[in-house]
């Protein structure tokens, strides 16, 4: 059986490896399993993509289609017109996407099409805000695909509530798999608190990259946010995404970060594992960081207006601020006064994302595609 994975943003690349080590331990144990992995070149800079084939040990593509960056309708087009070519050409039984990126909607909406049956990993999550490309990409995904993994119980509440239940089944959370995977070889490896020259639990994290966060409107409120909660700590890291230092260019040109606010090229996967861990909070408006800062015991603080993970708010260890700086900095302050032991918050996350075995589940399943 032929198993082709569509990929292309870099939470993707994190996704896939959990799902890659199941394909090849089931060959280990002598299954008939190929795999081909196809890389949209959605991402295509070193620091975002090959960075993570490297550390995550993951198969090379067998083909990188290099649709790149444009506009929603523009990159979403030119990938749905290469991944049909490239379908063609790989021939798999089963096509396999994955999260909520214009790679995700464009590898199902091309399998579907082409008649193959295609499963959706870490279906059924829901902001309930339309105006977030991903949640468009995520709704349309999972109404097109033939089998939907869910990583939470509330993502497969949100898919039941869709009529979506009979396609879909609940097999725990990728990068729960990804995180105990990898987090050993983070901290004996990675060299990022040392190269920083930061103390552990002295700082505080922070990325930014959602559309929504990059405007003209929301991106001069959330540097000031940043800069306050900077003031708060020793240090607060922020690794920049490609399209969070462009926007600072172009709308904040003349913006200098301060001393304690220190700025880096995006770091790969095991150096962010690190810094999550090492760090005293997370501040983000990423989905999957909420997840990792919970699986691996730190508080996380989330600049947005909603999150798809309430379990992480349920269990104390993620507050949703909104998006205005005093909002943000009234909760980082809740955080650092409120923040339980982080031993408890580990093992609530695992119960709340399985305990590494979602990989498998979908892996099993897929093998068993003819009967979708
Ligand atoms: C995409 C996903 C988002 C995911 C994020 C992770 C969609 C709609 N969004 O957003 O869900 O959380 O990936 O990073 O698919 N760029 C580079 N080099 C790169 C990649 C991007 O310079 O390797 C720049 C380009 O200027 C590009 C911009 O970043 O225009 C945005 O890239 P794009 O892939 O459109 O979306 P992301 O913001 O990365």
């Amino acid at each position: 059986m032929r198993i082709a994975s569509v990929v292309g943003a870099r939470p993707q690349f994190v996704k896939l490896g959990a799902v890659s080590r199941a394909i090849a331990a089931e060959r280990a144990r002598g299954a008939d399993l190929e795999e081909v992995v196809i890389h949209t070149g959605q991402h295509y800079d070193a620091g975002m993509s090959d960075v993570f084939f490297a550390e995550l040990e993951l198969p090379q593509p067998a083909l990188n289609l290099g649709v790149g960056s444009g506009p929603h309708g523009e990159q979403t087009g030119r990938m749905l017109e290469a991944l049909e070519r490239g379908l063609r050409q790989v021939a798999p039984d089963v096509v396999v996407v994955f999260g909520d990126t214009n790679s995700t909607l464009a590898g199902a909406l091309a399998a579907v099409k082409m008649g193959i049956p295609v499963g959706h990993v870490e279906a059924g999550l829901r902001s309930f805000n339309r105006r977030m490309p991903e949640e468009i990409n995520r709704v349309a995904t999972d109404h097109v695909c033939d089998r939907l993994f869910a990583p939470t119980r509330e993502a497969l509440r949100n898919l039941e509530a869709e009529r979506l239940g009979a396609r879909s089944e609940l097999v725990g959370d990728v990068m729960a798999d990804a995180v105990l995977f990898s987090v050993g070889k983070a901290r004996e490896t990675s060299q990022v608190v040392r190269r920083l020259g930061i103390g552990t639990g002295q700082y505080a994290l922070a990325t930014l990259h959602r559309a929504a966060s990059t405007t003209r409107e929301a991106l001069p409120g959330l540097l000031e946010a940043l800069e306050a909660v900077a003031r708060r700590m020793d240090r607060l890291i922020l690794p920049l995404h490609p399209r969070t230092a462009q926007a600072i260019r172009d709308i904040c040109p003349g913006w200098q970060a301060p001393d304690r606010l220190v700025l880096t090229d995006p770091v790969g996967y095991l150096d962010m594992l690190a810094l999550t861990e090492g760090a005293r909070l997370v501040v983000t408006d990423s989905g999957g960081l909420q997840k990792e800062a919970f699986l691996l015991g730190t508080p996380c603080v989330t600049m947005r207006t909603e999150t798809e993970w309430a379990e992480t708010v349920e269990a104390g260890a993620n507050l949703v601020a909104g998006t205005a700086a005093q909002g943000i900095l009234d909760a980082v302050d809740r955080m650092l006064a409120a923040a339980g032991a982080r031993d408890v918050l580990k093992a609530r996350a695992l119960e709340c994302y399985g305990a590494g075995k979602a990989g498998q589940r979908i892996v099993k399943a897929v093998t068993n595609c003819r009967a979708w």
